[in-house]
């Protein structure tokens, strides 16, 4: 039996909880709960299908101009979350590590970004990035940023930099990714990651979010595995 091809990295454009909230009758910070309730579930599903790395998109930097209540909120559900959920994520030997900038995030909801990162720094069954205030324009600007400095240095000659070694540069140094889902029937790519996906496979799905379950996955795996992927020309890390 031949083993199908499963994507090495993953990125997951959460959208949706909103709507899927509103259209509950229910508050849109209602769906930001369920959101994240699926993400645990769903996250776990995928890493055990052999994915190694799954990236998320938690909060866009544009996010923070949302009202200042639903704004509120999530970063609440983020400082409890990440506080509650260390054990489950050691116990599934899952690594959390997040991409994005500091400012303007609160001190508290920073140290428990960097408390669960630490306690999962040995976990090796997977990689979780979460994309927290994060931009994609940004992660290229600060990678550039890094890249001058080195070269300032003298720790690195121009012909050092190269489309794979810019990767190493990247908030995480991870990988291209191979498939890009979103969900919520948007078609746009709202500033994710976007050194990463030059070459992705891209998959749409209608349904919101909280309800993007472990079938739903299932669904969006087997289009990838019915594709003819080529990645191109373009070396990738
Ligand atoms: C995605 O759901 C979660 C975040 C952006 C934090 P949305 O909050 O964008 O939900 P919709 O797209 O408005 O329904
Ligand atoms: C992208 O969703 C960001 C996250 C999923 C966290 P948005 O709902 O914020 O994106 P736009 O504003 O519709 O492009
Ligand atoms: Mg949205």
């Amino acid at each position: 039996m031949t083993t199908k091809n499963i994507p090495n990295h993953v990125g997951l454009i959460m959208d949706g909880n909103g709507r899927w909230a509103t259209a509950k009758g229910r508050e849109r910070t209602y769906g930001h709960y369920m959101g994240y309730k699926r993400l645990k579930k769903t996250a776990t599903h995928i890493l055990n299908k052999g994915v190694k790395i799954l990236s998320v998109f938690a909060f866009s930097t544009e996010n923070f101009q949302r009202p200042k209540e639903e704004v509120d909120y999530l970063m609440d559900l983020f400082l409890t979350s990440f506080k509650k959920e260390i054990k489950y994520f050691v116990q599934n030997n899952v690594k959390v590590v997040f991409s994005g900038r500091k400012e303007p995030l609160s001190d508290t909801v920073y140290d428990s970004m960097k408390e669960l990162e630490m306690e999962t720094i040995s976990c090796d069954g997977g990689i979780l990035n979460i994309c927290l205030n994060y931009g994609g324009q940004a992660e290229i600007v600060d990678a550039s940023k890094l890249i001058a400095e080195s070269f300032k240095n003298g720790k690195i000659k121009l012909e050092d930099i190269t489309v794979e070694s810019f990767y190493n540069y990247l908030y995480n140094e991870l990988p291209a990714i191979d498939l890009l889902i979103r969900t919520s029937g948007e078609l746009r790519l709202s500033n994710f990651m976007l050194y990463s996906i030059s070459y992705s496979e891209l998959y749409f799905t209608n349904t919101c979010f909280p309800d993007f379950d472990e079938k739903e996955f299932d669904e969006a795996l087997e289009s990838y595995q019915n594709r003819n992927i080529t990645k191109g020309t373009i070396k990738q890390k």
